[in-house]
C-alpha cells in the first residue's frame, strides 16, 4: 500500500511546529536536580586533587562527585580503556573530571567553575606525526589489503606518484546536544531517557557505573535531534552522569550539555594523514598503488579500530586496483576521543583515491573523468581488495548516465574558456563516486529485532531496535507495516525504542537501521498475518467469525491466495473478503495472539581481517555526483555553482525521505572538506567551538543548481523490499566539491604535485594556489 510512496515523515508536522519532544522538551518530574560537568584545562597530565569545598558551599549545589563514586571507572565501544571520569591520568583538554549537582539549573555553569581541579601538567601528544615518533596507537590493522604484485605493478608503470592525502576532522553539530533524563524508580532501578543512538550500550554503561545488574536499568530514546555517529557511543557517560547523580540523590536528573560544552568534550570525525605511491601508464590507467592511512584516534580506542578498517575497506573508491596495498594505523593523540561520523572512515578512505586521481589528471594534463572512467569496476574487473566481488555493479551505468545528463564535456570546455580569460576567477569540475558498503564490519552487530502489536481497531504500536535521528527509520518502518497489513501508515506508530522491549540491540548505524530492523518487522507482520491467513480461512470455510471455537493456531503460514489490502482481507480464488477489523477481534475472542515479535540477522556476512576473506558488506550502495565550483583567486572564496548527484537506491522504500537524506549527507560532506575547521591552540584547547567559529554550510552554501536523481535498479533482493541503505553513502559525494576546487586550482598549476589538504578553507586555497603558481 505504501512502499515506495512519499509519505511524510512521521515527526514531520511537530518538527515543524515545534511540539516533537526531545530530552530537554520532557516536562520537569518534581524534585528534579540539574547535573553540570567539571572538565581539566589542560590536554595531558596527572589529576592530583579535587577541591570542592567552594562548590559545596554555594546554595544551590546538592554535591560534587568523582570516580570515587562509581561502580565501574570505566567505559569503551570496543575496549574499556575511557574513564567515565578522570582518577588519575588526564588525556586531553576538557576531560570530564567530575560532575555536580544543583536544584537551580541556572546555577549549574556557575557550581562548575567552583570545582577547583589541581593538576600536574605533562607535555601533550596534538598531531599524527607526534604519535608516530613514539609509535603510541590504539590500533594497528593486523594486515594490510593487498591484491595482486605491487612490485611488479610499479616496475610497469610509465609513472610514479608520490604524495599525501591530508583531511581534518569534523564536529557532528547535531541540533540537540548531548542530553539525558534519569529518574530513579523503585529498589534500585533506573530509567534513562537518553539521546543516543546505542539504548542498549546506554543501559549497560549506566548499569556499570551504578553497579547495578542490566536488568535494572531501562533506557529509552523516543528521538534525538541528529546523532550523525556522534551518539552512537558517546551518549553512554553522559547518560550514566545523570544517573549517578539520580542515584546519589535519589531524585530525577537532567544534563543538557551547552552547544559549547558538547563541542569541546566529545569526539569528532576522525583527521587522516595518508600517504601513497601511485603507478600508472600514459593514459592514466592505474597499474599499482601503494596506500598507508593514519587516523588520529584522540586519547582512547572508541571506535577507532573500527573505523580504520572501514577507511581501509573504501580506499579503493569506485575503482577497480590490480595491484595494491592498503594498510592503516590509528593514532592515539592527546585530543577528544574521535568518534562514529557519518560514513565511519569510508570518507577519510575514498577521498584519498579520488584526490589520486586529480593528481595523476594534473601530473598527465588530461581530465580527470576519462581517468575515473578507465579505472573504474567494469566487466569482469569486479574484485575488490579484500576478496569481495562486487556483484550487482551499477558504476559504469552511473557514470555514463551522469556525463552525459549533466553535460560535463561541454560544460568543462566552457570552463577552460573562462579559465584563459583570466578574471581572478577560477572554475572546476569534478566527479566523484560512492561505493559503500553496506554493513557493520564487526559482523555481531547485524541484527534486528522488531515487537509489532495489533490492536483490536485495527492500529498497530510497533517498537524496534532503530533510534529515530531524523532520517526517517521510523517512517520506512512505518510503511513496511502499513504495506504488511494493507492499512494506512497512519493507524501505524512506530513508538519509542525501549531497551524492555527490545534487547540486546545494536546502534542504529552503518547506515543499516531500517534494512535490519525494517526485515524484522516485517517478519513479526508476517508472523501474526500467518494465524490470521489461517483462522480466515476457517471463517472463509464456513466457520461463523464469532463461533466459540477452539482454534489451535500458533505458527499459521502465509498463503499466497489471502491477501491483506484496504483494510479487507480478501481469498483471490473465491472473491471473499472479511474486514480486517473484524478478523481481528475474531482472533482475538478465539484467544490467537496479535503481537509479533521477530529478531533478524543479516545472513552470509563474516570478514576475517587476519585472512583478508571472507563477506565484509551485503550489498554496495553506489553513486556519482558532478560539481562545479568558482574560486576567487585574491580571497580564496569558494561558490559551488552546480552539483549533480545520480544515485543506486534500489527500489527505494520512500524516495522524499531518501531524497532528504541524499541532500543533507551531501551538503555535510561538502561542509567537512571546504569550511568545516576545526582549531586548536597550543594547550590542545579546541577554540573553534562554537556556531561563531566553527562554519557549517548554510542555505548560500548549497550548490547554485542542485539535482538529484535516482537510477532504476530492481535486483537488490538482498534487501527488504529491494531497497538499499541510504543514510552515510552521500556523504562521500560532497567530496566532489573538494575535487572540482582541486581541478580548478590545477589550471594555474606549475606545479607537477598537488597538495590540497582538506577542507579548503579560503586560507587553504589561497596557501596552494600560491605554492602552485610557484611551480614547487
Ligand atoms: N539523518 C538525520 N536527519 N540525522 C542523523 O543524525 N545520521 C546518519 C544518517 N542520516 C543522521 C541521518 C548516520 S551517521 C547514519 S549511520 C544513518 O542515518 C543511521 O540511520 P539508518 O541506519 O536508519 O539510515
Ligand atoms: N559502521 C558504523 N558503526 C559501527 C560499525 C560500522 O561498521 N561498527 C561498529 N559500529
Ligand atoms: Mo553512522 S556514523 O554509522 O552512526
Amino acid at each position: 500500500m505504501s512502499i515506495g510512496k512519499n509519505i511524510a515523515h512521521d515527526s514531520g508536522a511537530s518538527h515543524v511546529t515545534g511540539s516533537s519532544i526531545f530530552i530537554d522538551d520532557r516536562v520537569d518530574s518534581i524534585n528534579e536536580v540539574f547535573v553540570g560537568i567539571v572538565t581539566s584545562k589542560i590536554a595531558k597530565g596527572k589529576l592530583l586533587n579535587i577541591k570542592m569545598k567552594r562548590a559545596l558551599a554555594h546554595k544551590n549545589c546538592l554535591g560534587v562527585y568523582t570516580s570515587k563514586d562509581l561502580a565501574a571507572k570505566k567505559w569503551g565501544a570496543i575496549f574499556h580503556d575511557q574513564p567515565i571520569l578522570v582518577e588519575e591520568d588526564i588525556s586531553y583538554f576538557d576531560e570530564a573530571c567530575a560532575i555536580i549537582a544543583s536544584d537551580d539549573r541556572s546555577k549549574v555553569l556557575e557550581i562548575v567553575k567552583l570545582v577547583e581541579l589541581e593538576t600536574k601538567e605533562e607535555k601533550p601528544t596534538l598531531t599524527i606525526s607526534e604519535a608516530r615518533a613514539l609509535d603510541d596507537y590504539v590500533y594497528k590493522a593486523p594486515k594490510p589489503f593487498s591484491q595482486g604484485d605491487i612490485k611488479k605493478g610499479f616496475e610497469d608503470s610509465e609513472h610514479i606518484l608520490e604524495g599525501e592525502f591530508i583531511c581534518g576532522g569534523q564536529e557532528h553539530f547535531y541540533m540537540e546536544s548531548q542530553a539525558a533524563v534519569a529518574i530513579p524508580v523503585e529498589n534500585g532501578q533506573m530509567q534513562v531517557h537518553a539521546s543516543s543512538q546505542h539504548p542498549s550500550e546506554t543501559q549497560r554503561v549506566v548499569a556499570e557505573a551504578l553497579g547495578v545488574p542490566f536488568h535494572k536499568v531501562v533506557c529509552v530514546v523516543k528521538r534525538m535531534g541528529g546523532g550523525f555517529g556522534g551518539k552512537e557511543s558517546q551518549a553512554a557517560p553522559i547518560a550514566a552522569y545523570a544517573a549517578i547523580v539520580a542515584s546519589k540523590l535519589n531524585r530525577p536528573t537532567r544534563l543538557i550539555l551547552t552547544k559549547d560544552e558538547d563541542m569541546k568534550i566529545t569526539g569528532k570525525r576522525h583527521p587522516f594523514e595518508n600517504t601513497y605511491k601511485v603507478g600508472f601508464d600514459k593514459d592514466g590507467r592505474i597499474l599499482s598503488l601503494k596506500v598507508h592511512l593514519q587516523a588520529d584516534a584522540g586519547a582512547y580506542t572508541d571506535l577507532s579500530s573500527s573505523i580504520l578498517e572501514r577507511a581501509m575497506f573504501h580506499t579503493d573508491g569506485a575503482y577497480y586496483l590490480e595491484n595494491c596495498e592498503i594498510s592503516g594505523i590509528s593514532y592515539r593523540t592527546n585530543n577528544s576521543s574521535n568518534t562514529a561520523y557519518r560514513g565511519f572512515g569510508g570518507p577519510q578512505g575514498n577521498m584519498t583515491i579520488e584526490s589520486i586521481i586529480e593528481d595523476i589528471a594534473n601530473y598527465l594534463n588530461k581530465d580527470a573523468y576519462e581517468i575515473r572512467r578507465l579505472n573504474i569496476y567494469e566487466g569482469d574487473k569486479t574484485l575488490t581488495p579484500y576478496g569481495q566481488e562486487l556483484e550487482n555493479n551499477m558504476l559504469p551505468a552511473l557514470f555514463d548516465g551522469l556525463y552525459k545528463s549533466c553535460d560535463y564535456q561541454k560544460r568543462l570546455s566552457e570552463i577552460e574558456k573562462f579559465n584563459n580569460l583570466k578574471t581572478g576567477k577560477i572554475r572546476g569540475i569534478s566527479m566523484s563516486a560512492t561505493k559503500f558498503g553496506i554493513a557493520f564490519t564487526a559482523r555481531f552487530l547485524n541484527q534486528g529485532s522488531a515487537l509489532v502489536n495489533l490492536q483490536l481497531d485495527a492500529t498497530v504500536q510497533a517498537s524496534t531496535g532503530a533510534t529515530e535521528m531524523g532520517q526517517g527509520v521510523n517512517t520506512k518502518i512505518q510503511q513496511i507495516i502499513s504495506h504488511a497489513f494493507g492499512i494506512e501508515p497512519k493507524d501505524i506508530i512506530v513508538m519509542s525504542t525501549s531497551t524492555e522491549k527490545n534487547h540486546n540491540t545494536s546502534p542504529t548505524a552503518a547506515s543499516s537501521g531500517s534494512d535490519i530492523n525494517g526485515a524484522a518487522a516485517l517478519d513479526a507482520c508476517n508472523k501474526i498475518k500467518g494465524r490470521l491467513t489461517e483462522l480466515v480461512k476457517l471463517i472463509f470455510s464456513g466457520v461463523e467469525s464469532d463461533a466459540i471455537i477452539e482454534l489451535e493456531i500458533k505458527k499459521g503460514s502465509l498463503d499466497p491466495d489471502i491477501v491483506f489490502e484496504n483494510n479487507k482481507v480478501k481469498q483471490l480464488s473465491s472473491g471473499k473478503e472479511i474486514d480486517l477489523k473484524e478478523l481481528i477481534n475474531s482472533a482475538y475472542f478465539n484467544r490467537i495472539s496479535l503481537g509479533g515479535y521477530s529478531h533478524y540477522k543479516t545472513p552470509g556476512l563474516g570478514f576475517c581481517k587476519d585472512r583478508i576473506e571472507g563477506k565484509a558488506f551485503n550489498y554496495y550502495t553506489q553513486g556519482v555526483a558532478v560539481s562545479e565550483v568558482q574560486v576567487c583567486e585574491y580571497t580564496g572564496d569558494l561558490k559551488v555553482l552546480r552539483s549533480d548527484i545520480y544515485m543506486d537506491l534500489g527500489r527505494p522504500l520512500n524516495p522524499g525521505i531518501d531524497k532528504g537524506q541524499v541532500t543533507g549527507a551531501f551538503v555535510q560532506g561538502m561542509g567537512w572538506v571546504t569550511t568545516e575547521n576545526l582549531v586548536y591552540a597550543d594547550s590542545g584547547e579546541l577554540k573553534t567551538y562554537s556556531p561563531t567559529t566553527y562554519k557549517i554550510p548554510n542555505i548560500q552554501d548549497t550548490p547554485r543548481v542542485f539535482n538529484v536523481d535516482f537510477i532504476t535498479n530492481n535486483d537488490n533482493e538482498c534487501n527488504v523490499h529491494r531497497s538499499k541503505a541510504v543514510g552515510e553513502p552521500p556523504f562521500l559525494l560532497g567530496t566532489s566539491v573538494w575535487t572540482a576546487i582541486k581541478h580548478a586550482l590545477s589550471y594555474r598549476a606549475d606545479s607537477k604535485q598537488m597538495n590540497l589538504k582538506s577542507p579548503a578553507t579560503g586560507e587553504e586555497i589561497l596557501t596552494e594556489l600560491q605554492r602552485l603558481k610557484n611551480g614547487k
